[in-house]
């Protein structure tokens, strides 16, 4: 995790608004680093108890140093929580999808949060928008044809 936030104004990474959609351990990390980039970013979860607990400071889960820096944004208002898709359609000009990708009895990965999320965003762009995934493949992963995830509407 980074010591010190880069500035807005950085040429190399200028300052963008972006959301991270789904808050577990990587999802949460993420947006906190993200801020401590000196990103804007609204992060989104399904789970609104998850939204609360971050919105009010309090980590959902322990990653060291990870509070503090959680507060040191939320009080700059650099990073806020939300469960609202169109807020976060209309608020990050990149989407990162932080969501789960657990495991099937099969041994493929299960893509339904990604879809899910994605179809919850797509309705509510008017613009093109990119949106990495966080993926890690799993055994049996390999090999196996993973549908791509929905297209998001003008991207
Ligand atoms: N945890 C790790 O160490 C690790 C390491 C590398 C890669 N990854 C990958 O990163 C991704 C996320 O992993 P994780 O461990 O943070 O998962 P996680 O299960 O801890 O968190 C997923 C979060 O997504 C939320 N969610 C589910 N459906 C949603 C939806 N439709 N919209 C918004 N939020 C939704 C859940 O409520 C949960 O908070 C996975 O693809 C995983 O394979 C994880």
């Amino acid at each position: 995790m980074p010591s010190h936030g880069r500035e807005p104004d950085d040429e190399t990474c200028p300052a963008m608004r972006v959301t991270v959609l789904g808050i577990g351990h990587v999802g949460l990390v993420h947006a906190v680093c993200m801020a401590e980039f000196g990103h804007s970013v609204l992060a989104l979860d399904v789970d609104t108890s998850k939204v609360a607990s971050a919105g009010n400071g309090r980590a959902p889960l322990y990653e060291p140093r990870l509070e503090p820096l959680l507060r040191k944004h939320l009080a700059a208002g650099r990073l806020r929580f939300t469960a609202d898709y169109r807020a976060a359609a209309r608020f990050g000009k990149l989407h990162f999808l932080c969501v789960g990708t657990p495991l099937s009895a099969n041994g493929h990965v299960d893509l339904g949060q990604v879809r899910a999320a994605a179809d919850a965003l797509a309705p509510h762009l008017t613009e093109s928008r990119c949106g990495p995934v966080y993926r890690a493949t799993g055994h049996g992963a390999r090999g196996s044809r993973a549908d791509p995830p929905a297209r998001t509407r003008g991207g």
